[in-house]
């Protein structure tokens, strides 16, 4: 008979003392407290002796088969049982204590809260006034450091809390502006002031205070540290759940944001860019810029700035962005080349760094919907005359940003092995390219070997160039899959006077040609790439370059994403941008 069906006799008594039942089987170590009897018996020892009130006044029945006998528990099962009780006892204990302890600590610190919220900070207005300084100042004809025997430089500097340390009686609060950081330090009644008993990181703060050497055997940035006597907070951050570290939990080790959902990270990308990693990449982003701006200049090549409302498309229908302009058809701009070339009877030589917008219907690491591209266009060249150009482009704008120190430190942190490309760059022809393709067996897309003819995927393309490691100028390829107005090798018509720049880890980070500049051959390009009239009248400002004096010339577009991304070694082209723009995403 089963405990379910009535109790079963006792065939074993095991004492005087009432019993406890316990089924290994049929019992339940559930919470409710009329467990015990022999219709609703415990499953274990351990649990009945633990829930049991008093529990040596009892004595314990056993059964261990459905239907088995009641015996009276084994002594080294009741000794098991009693330590386990002990153990629990203590356990339970032990959490009252450290809550009890928690709650008066807490109630401490409100108390210590309270009394510092009655700390009002004033400026001692007998103290010299305060120079105010960009924290990135560190000359010493600005700011004197004090040291013992001599007082330094009363300033008053903005910065944000990166780091809050509490010692003993003193706050050591590391702030930060830009890439710039400087220790200081509060003490006596300001570190027990509210505003900097709960100083948070981010927090925008002015501090004003003597500016001292650190004391010898400290470390501090510039190996200074600001005294504070009086301090201002002009924005607070939160704490607990939304405060900055929550939001954005960083590694500890490399100070990168930690995270499996990259996603979510891109939607707080605002946030993100405060980070350290995002940060040296934007100040890396803005130094190229400025390096590329100087090389035009160096070469005499004028900057203009092209329109970004467009409605002729210049790399192909499948990534236009399309919109309504008053009714019409207008496109986002997917190049500035056609109208960089429309300025060279005017300005010469010139360039722009401009957006570029492609609707890339792929989620790839090296394509964005909205990228800066450096474009440029060069009057009265021949092909070799790019080729060298593109070549002095690329490393001088790298010798530009190896020459500054804190560029150039950010580069080696990212990219330790990287070293500037040597001249002159390996060149390929697009041929040769598919010979080395099919020798080393890397298929196309579709699993196949390649064929002269097949547009050298994404996937091949960085296999190649991983493979050889070094910059390479891939030259010649066939007119078909290139675009309508590069012009054919006289030596060989199957293919183009046209390029790619190629980089370990990148792949593609420029793209350029030759332009068709005669009228004739411009108009048979339109044709063969399968224009329509109306589309053909439609560049009819293209067109008249070739009609009103066509001359010899090339250009070029360098995705700057991509030229940082391989730079700084970085996987993808949307941490080398602010707010990276791809299929599905367009915020913040
Ligand atoms: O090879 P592309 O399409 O060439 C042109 O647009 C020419 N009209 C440029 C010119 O001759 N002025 O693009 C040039 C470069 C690529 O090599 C790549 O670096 C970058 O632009 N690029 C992209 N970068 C990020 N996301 C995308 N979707 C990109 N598409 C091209």
């Amino acid at each position: 008979m089963s405990s379910s069906q009535g109790p079963v006799p006792v065939t074993a008594p095991a004492s005087d003392l009432p019993s406890i039942y316990v089924d290994e089987v049929a019992g339940t170590d559930d919470d409710s407290s009329d467990l015990g009897t022999q219709e609703k018996p415990h499953k274990s020892l351990s649990h009945a002796y633990f829930k049991t009130e008093q529990p040596e006044r009892f004595s314990y029945l056993v059964r261990k088969e459905e239907d088995g006998e009641w015996l009276p528990a084994a002594k080294a099962a009741m000794k098991k049982a009693v330590q386990w009780r002990q153990t629990q006892l203590k356990k339970a204990s032990k959490g009252k204590e450290a809550a009890a302890q928690q709650e008066k600590e807490a109630a401490e610190r409100q108390k210590i809260l309270e009394e510092a919220k009655k700390i009002k900070v004033e400026e001692d207005s007998s103290l010299p006034a305060a120079k105010p300084i960009k924290m990135s100042v560190t000359d010493a004809d600005v700011v004197t450091l004090g040291t013992e025997g001599q007082k330094g430089t009363r300033v008053r500097v903005w910065g944000r809390v990166h780091t809050v340390r509490k010692q003993s009686q003193l706050v050591f609060v590391v702030l930060r502006a830009s890439d710039k950081k400087l220790q200081c330090l509060f003490s006596g009644q300001l570190a027990k002031t509210y505003d900097i008993l709960t100083l948070t990181p981010e927090t925008c703060l002015e501090v004003f205070g003597e500016m001292r050497s650190v004391p010898s055997g400290q470390k501090a940035p510039d190996d200074r540290e600001l005294i504070v006597d009086y301090y201002e907070i002009s924005g607070k951050a939160p704490e607990g759940d939304d405060s900055f570290a929550t939001r954005i939990p960083l590694d500890p080790k490399t100070g990168e944001v930690r995270s499996d959902d990259k996603e979510a990270f891109y939607d707080i990308r605002h946030l993100v860019l405060r980070t350290e990693l995002a940060s040296s990449l934007m100040r890396v982003r803005s130094a190229t810029k400025k390096a590329f701006r100087q090389v035009y200049q160096e070469l005499d090549i004028e900057e203009a700035d092209p329109p970004a409302l467009v409605q002729t498309q210049c790399e192909g229908g499948s990534t236009l962005f399309e919109f309504d302009y008053y009714g019409q058809k207008a496109y986002l701009t997917q190049s500035s080349q056609l109208y960089l070339e429309t300025l060279l009877p005017s300005l010469g030589d010139c360039y722009c760094i401009e957006k570029s917008f492609r609707a890339e219907k792929s989620l790839t690491r090296r394509h964005l919907s909205e990228y800066l591209h450096v474009e440029a266009e060069l009057d009265f060249i021949q092909f070799t005359d790019l080729l060298a150009h593109i070549e002095h482009i690329i490393c001088r704008v790298i010798d530009i940003l190896m020459a500054q120190p804190a560029i150039k430190s950010i580069i080696e942190k990212l990219h330790p092995e990287f070293k500037p490309p040597q001249r002159p760059f390996m060149r390929m022809k697009y041929a040769e390219a598919i010979d080395w393709l099919r020798d080393e067996g890397i298929l196309t897309d579709e699993g196949k070997p390649h064929e002269f003819g097949d547009d050298i995927a994404e996937a091949a393309e960085r296999r190649m160039t991983d493979k050889i490691g070094k910059p390479i100028l891939l030259t010649h390829f066939p007119g078909p899959i290139k675009s309508f107005y590069m012009p054919p090798d006289a030596a060989d018509p199957r293919v183009t006077e046209s390029v790619d720049v190629l980089m370990p880890g990148v792949g593609e980070i420029v793209g350029g040609s030759m332009r068709i500049y005669d009228y004739e051959q411009i108009i048979a390009a339109y044709k063969r790439d399968g224009f329509t009239q109306k589309e053909i009248e439609s560049y009819f400002w293209y067109t008249d370059q070739r009609k009103y004096g066509g001359s010899p010339h090339g250009g070029y577009g360098l995705g700057l994403e991509r030229f940082i991304a391989w730079l700084c070694k970085q996987h993808t082209v949307r941490e080398t941008t602010m707010y990276p723009r791809y299929m599905g995403r367009c915020k913040p």
